[in-house]
This record gives C-alpha cells, sequence and structure tokens, in this order.
C-alpha cells in the first residue's frame, strides 16, 4: 500500500478495504495530463511570488514534465494502492526530486486541485463532442440535399398525417443538434472558471496570484467565492444535463431507423457494416446500434440523476460524495461519444428507398387536409370542407379507393363544388410543394432551412 501523506495524524495504518473503497485513482487516472498541467501552472506562480525558491519551483516543473513523459511512454504505470490521481502525482515527484517535491502542495488543496482538475479534463472534452455533432450535421445535410423531392408520410401518433420530404424530416434533427451544440458552447462557459486558490474552503493566507494561474492555464476567468470553488460541480451537472437531451435525440432518431428498416416501413436499408444479424434467423438483418443507442441513452440520464443526486443534500463546502462525480461524468461523456462514432457512419451510409416512402406516402388518406383545403380555396367554410371531406374518407373506405381514385361523380354527388381540378390539388406533389410557408415541406423552403442552418453552424465552429 502506498504511505499516506496524512499519516502523521494516526497511529494505525488504514484498514486495505477502506483504502480500496477510499480509492479513486482507477477512475481519476485518467486526468493525469491535467493534474500535471495544473501543477505545473501552480508551482510557476509560487515560484514567481515568492512563496517557494525559483530553484524548487524550476526542480518541481522539471519533475513534472519528466513524470508527464513517462505516463504518455508508458513507462511509467499508475499506482492502484495510491488514493488518488493527486497523491499518486505527488508522490512520484518527491521520489524523483527529493524535499523541493515537497512544496508543491503549499497553498493548495486536493479540494481545489480536484475541482481545477476536472473542470481542465472537461473543457478538454467538450471540444471533441461539439466536432462529433457538427459532423452529423454536416452528413445529416448532405443527405437533406439530396432529399429535397423525396416525398414521405409525416405522422402524428405514428399514424400517417400529412405528406412531407425526407429532407424535411432530416432538418427537424439538424435544428435539434444545433441547439445541442448550443448547450454545450453555453456549459463550456461556465466550465472555464478557475477555481485554484480557494484551498481547502477558505482560500489561504499566502500571498499567491490566482489571475496568474488563470492566465497560464487558458481559463476566462477565476472563481469568486471559495467555498463555492470547492463545492460547485455545477458544470458537471450542466454538461449531463446537455448530454442527455442529446442523447435523447440521437435515440428518438434511432427509434425512427428501428421503424424504417422494418419491412413494416423499408423506408431505407442500412449498410451491412452497421446492421447485425441474428444466431438462428438466417433471414435478420438486425438495426442493433440503434438499439443500442436507444439503451444507451438511458445510461446517460442516469448520470445526470446520480450527480443531481449525490450533490443535493451536501452541506458546504467538500465532501467526500463529491469523489463520485467523476464517474458519472466520464461515463456519460464516453458513451455519448461512443454513439456518435457509430451513429455518422451508419447514417452516411444508409440507403435511402424513396420509392417506398413515396408509397406509403400515397395510402392512409393523407391527402385529406388538401382535399378540405381545396374546398376552402372555393369558398367553403374550412368546417364544412372537413365534414364533407371526412365522408369522401368514408365512402373511400366503404368502396376500398382513394381519394386520388374515387371518380369525380362521387365527389359532386356529395358536393357540387369539386371539379376535375381536385384531382391535380390532392395529388401527393402538390400537397408537398404548396406547404411553403416558413419551416414547410416544400423544397424551396428546405433549401433556405439549410442555409439558414448553414450559418447558424458557423457560430460553432
Ligand atoms: N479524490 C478526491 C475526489 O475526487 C480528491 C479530493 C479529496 N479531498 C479530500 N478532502 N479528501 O474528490
Amino acid at each position: 500500500m502506498a504511505d499516506k501523506m496524512w499519516a502523521g495524524r494516526f497511529t494505525k495504518e488504514t484498514d486495505e478495504r477502506v483504502n480500496d473503497f477510499n480509492s479513486s485513482i482507477s477512475f481519476d487516472a485518467r486526468m493525469y495530463k491535467q493534474d500535471i498541467q495544473g501543477s505545473v501552472a501552480h508551482a510557476t506562480m509560487l515560484g514567481e511570488c515568492g512563496i517557494i525558491d525559483k530553484t524548487d519551483s524550476e526542480k518541481i516543473i522539471e519533475g513534472l514534465k519528466s513524470i508527464l513523459a513517462d505516463i504518455n511512454d508508458g513507462k511509467l504505470r499508475f499506482d492502484p494502492t495510491a488514493e488518488d490521481i493527486h497523491m499518486f502525482n505527488e508522490a512520484e515527484l518527491t521520489k524523483r526530486i527529493g524535499d523541493a517535491g515537497k512544496r508543491l502542495h503549499t497553498a493548495r488543496s486536493r479540494n481545489d486541485q480536484v475541482a481545477l482538475d476536472l473542470r481542465m479534463y472537461l473543457r478538454d472534452e467538450i471540444p471533441i463532442i461539439k466536432s462529433q455533432i457538427i459532423e452529423l450535421i454536416e452528413t445529416l445535410m448532405k443527405l437533406a440535399e439530396k432529399n429535397l423531392g423525396t416525398v414521405m408520410p409525416g405522422y402524428t401518433h405514428l399514424q400517417r398525417a400529412q405528406p412531407v420530404t425526407f429532407a424535411h424530416h432530416l432538418m427537424a434533427y439538424v435544428q435539434m443538434l444545433l441547439r445541442d451544440l448550443g448547450r454545450l458552447t453555453d456549459t463550456y462557459k461556465r466550465t472555464i472558471i478557475m477555481p485554484l486558490g480557494s484551498g481547502a474552503l477558505a482560500s489561504t493566507t499566502y500571498p499567491i496570484n490566482r489571475q496568474r494561474v488563470c492566465d497560464l492555464l487558458g481559463f476566462a476567468e477565476i472563481t469568486q467565492n471559495s467555498l463555492d470553488g470547492v463545492s460547485d460541480r455545477d458544470f458537471c451537472i450542466e454538461l449531463a444535463s446537455a448530454l442527455s437531451i442529446l442523447m435523447m435525440h440521437l435515440s428518438r432518431f434511432s427509434e425512427e431507423i428501428v421503424l424504417w428498416c422494418s419491412w413494416e416501413f423499408k423506408f431505407i436499408e442500412l449498410d451491412d457494416a452497421y446492421a447485425t444479424g441474428s444466431s438462428i434467423m438466417p433471414q435478420k438483418k438486425n438495426p442493433d446500434v440503434t438499439e443500442l443507442i436507444r439503451g444507451k441513452t438511458g445510461r446517460v440520464y442516469g448520470d445526470l440523476n446520480t450527480l443531481l443526486t449525490m450533490m443535493k443534500g451536501l452541506s458546504l463546502a467538500y465532501n467526500k460524495d463529491m469523489q463520485e462525480d467523476k464517474e458519472a461524468i466520464f461515463d456519460a461523456i464516453d458513451t455519448t461519444k461512443l454513439c456518435l462514432t457509430t451513429f455518422i457512419p451508419m447514417i452516411d451510409t444508409m440507403k435511402v428507398i424513396p420509392e417506398n416512402m413515396r408509397a406509403a406516402a400515397a395510402k392512409g388518406f393523407i391527402n385529406a387536409t388538401d382535399c378540405a383545403d381545396y374546398l376552402v380555396k372555393k369558398g367553403l367554410p374550412f368546417r364544412d370542407a372537413y365534414k364533407i371531406t371526412g365522408t369522401l374518407v368514408h365512402t373511400c373506405i366503404e368502396k376500398g379507393l382513394t381519394l386520388e381514385t374515387l371518380p369525380i361523380d362521387e365527389y359532386k354527388a356529395l358536393c357540387e363544388t369539386f371539379d376535375t381540378d381536385v384531382y391535380e390539388a390532392i395529388s401527393l406533389d402538390t400537397c408537398v410543394m404548396q406547404r411553403k410557408a416558413a419551416g414547410g415541406p416544400a423544397p424551396e423552403c428546405v433549401e433556405a432551412q439549410i442555409e439558414y442552418s448553414r450559418k447558424t453552424l458557423e457560430q460553432f465552429r
């Protein structure tokens, strides 16, 4: 077991079970770079402010850099019995440079150190997730541009409702993803606030220069209250929340893909490289990727719930409960990245089957609203037109016909206003092309939407 730095006050060794239970190195070792970077800045500042000797400061920085290089090269392995990555790095430093290493922790606590490391870790991850979302948006917009005229049924209650285009449907997800980018950008702003110097909870009596550490580490500003500086985890919760919403979007999309690649829909066919087979049923081609994304969404929600629940009863300032923050937020980040990594190429390679989309739109009286609107445009009140069309639909169902195939005499028998131009008015293409209010599915509107979205996207690069 690694020697305890706080051993002085104790007369007994820590029980091995407590040591294992207490240790976080198995999951916080991944912050080793951030921990070293933070310590380098701290040591630089301590030297500049005359809190430690310049030569000690230099030795510390050298030592930390050699540790970083050795971890990166696989020459130095994490000690699984160490309490956490902060203790591990500090102990290793002292092993390498002797007494100067013992001066690194002057005017610092692990409480402000861990808050700093975590903020730095998240600040590195957020842009990676943002760039994945950008890639997904670009993939969707490219697909939308190819499908501006691909008519498909739009649904409410999963019942065919009114015709839209595949491009329009895809662009709905682009809007969601643009909001996800907005949320991540916003979270990032509150992540890049520098907590070091908060000390254990009540700052420090040493004449430190917090702004210098802030500048060295490229943070936007310093935290304003030392109690809050060490015990704020809002930035984790905000990120987990933004990721939960993002996952919810991916999950809804996944659910639609599961439907679309079923034989009942067959709107798309997944590429063989992004589908899986069955161990018993030779005919099967399953959309496992999308189902896993749907499933993993629950996991990310769980991470958010873990964080919220973990924080809700904590008195100020640091409490050990907060060590639980890392596994939750790391899992939310890892899971989201993993999902995006497979989802993007799966979308990029799937085959769209426009004929099937159109055939589905041609059934189910998807043009009934347009039939009523036809009468309204000829002067009837909407409610009357609605009722007449409802009766027509009923007649069609009884006769096994559609509004397109119902003879004009049947139309006229119900309402004199009908004429043969009704067939043109209720044709699928007319139904889509005429829906040209801003935000609608008419190709020119979707083109405008793509244009607008492209501009919005530029803000996030
Ligand atoms: N491993 C700890 C954590 O992740 C570091 C802070 C420990 N601070 C303390 N006072 N025990 O939260």
